[in-house]
């Protein structure tokens, strides 16, 4: 049995002290003080102790693209980041838009997983936007379907997909991008805009992938105002901390691309009023060899999965811009109940998927600690709070910080 000691809860919106002990894979018990009974103790003083995080959007590249990330090293990077559960996108080779497809993406999970990994099945036959995925087969077999890294604008195709979606419950993640605007905003704007329509029209779940433009947000306030709770989206840290005038080098790079001040600041203001739902890191590791190209010609992305909840605990919770309540719905509660996912969370009976963050140290992210495979991160050299002190999942030590 696992004893997590002198950890630090969230408990009406506060950090409360308790115990909380694990036997197997289950959470037993939880309360102010418990004795040590030859149990292996974690010393988590100092530390903020959740349920392990969700993120919605990571790319593992395998099957298709084990240079840059494989299951077993994106996982590991994740546990260490403090996940228990990511989604992995479908840009991969094959890509799941049927089910053979996806059956292999589920072997290597089986094998080399060491935390849940939910595939999305794709939108449309290789993300190619022209044949509709096997979508009725796939259909109790994923939580989500998304053509990310790509926009569908074959409206016509969208517009079945939305309706299958919406007969099997299922969400869809729209990586939102017009093909004539492309990365200007308008290319996401434009984008969302249209997709809200369609997507009020059918009545599906509709989730639209990092948000990054003032525009984009006003047309998902109003959608929201106007009572169409259907409608979700997610930022990535790096639209919410860094903007265009920051960027160094093809770490910098990704799709989509960071942009003015302005729309950072709106990003922010949608953090904060509400209108964001989900933080998502959209994980997107490439090799060296593809990161020192010239910068038009390196591919869009960084990794993510390591620095996300550090990020947005250091900016947004210890500066008291978001609540404590705030940080575990956008981490764990809210893409649970948008996605439909299993339940758990720190409560007698639930699968203990724990996590305990240090809050009180700061911690200098370097390369050597990277577990992703990739290391195309902007954020090397950054001192942050909320590192991952202990990640237990399924009640099994995935990650345990250095020294402890
Ligand atoms: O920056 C990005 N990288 N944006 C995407 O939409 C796709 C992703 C990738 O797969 O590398
Ligand atoms: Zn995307």
């Amino acid at each position: 049995m696992i004893l997590l000691k002198n950890g630090s809860i969230v408990l009406n919106n506060k950090l409360v002290k308790k115990d909380i002990l694990i036997d197997k894979d289950l959470i037993i018990k939880i309360d102010d003080s418990i004795d040590n009974n030859n149990y292996e103790v974690l010393d988590c003083k100092n530390t903020l102790v959740m349920p392990g995080a969700i993120d919605v959007h990571v790319h593992l590249r395998e099957p298709g693209f084990e240079n840059k990330e494989t299951i077993l090293t994106g996982t590991k990077a994740a546990a260490k980041g403090g996940f228990s559960v990511v989604m992995s996108m479908p840009n991969l080779k094959p890509c799941p838009h049927n089910v053979d497809n996806l059956r292999k993406q589920e072997e290597i999970i089986k094998r080399d997983a060491v935390i849940n990994v939910y595939p999305y099945a794709s939108v449309s036959v290789n993300e190619e936007d022209k044949e509709l995925s096997d979508i009725d087969l796939l259909s109790d077999k994923v939580y989500a379907l998304s053509d990310d890294g790509r926009g569908v604008n074959n409206i016509e195709l969208l517009e079945k997909a939305m309706k299958l979606a919406e007969k099997y419950n299922l969400i869809i993640a729209s990586h939102a991008e017009d093909s004539v605007y492309k990365y200007a905003p308008a290319g996401e704007y434009v984008a969302v805009r249209r997709e809200i329509e369609l997507a009020k029209k059918v009545g599906c779940k509709y989730h639209f992938c990092h948000m990054s433009t003032k525009e984009s947000f006003e047309a998902i306030r109003e959608a929201k105002k106007n009572g169409y709770n259907n409608i979700t989206c997610e930022v990535a840290p790096h639209h919410l901390v860094l903007n265009e005038t920051m960027i160094k080098n093809t770490n910098y790079k990704m799709n989509p691309p960071l942009r003015s001040e302005e729309n950072r600041l709106e990003t922010i203001k949608a953090l904060l009023d509400g209108t964001v739902d989900v933080l998502a890191s959209d994980h997107a590791p490439h090799t060296k060899e593809e990161k020192n190209r010239e910068y038009d010609k390196a591919p869009n992305g960084i990794i993510g999965i390591e620095t996300m909840i550090p990020i947005i605990y250091t900016n947004f919770v210890r500066n008291n811009l978001i609540s404590l309540d705030r940080f575990l719905d956008l981490l764990v509660y809210n893409p649970m109940r948008i996605f439909n996912l299993p339940k758990y969370g720190l409560y007698e009976g639930s699968v203990a998927n724990v996590i305990a963050i240090d809050i009180t140290n700061p911690h200098t992210y370097s390369e050597d600690e990277i577990l992703s495979k990739s290391k195309n991160s902007p954020f090397i050299g950054q001192t942050y709070y909320g590192f991952t002190k202990y990640n237990i999942f399924n009640g099994k030590i995935v990650y345990r910080k250095e020294g402890e």
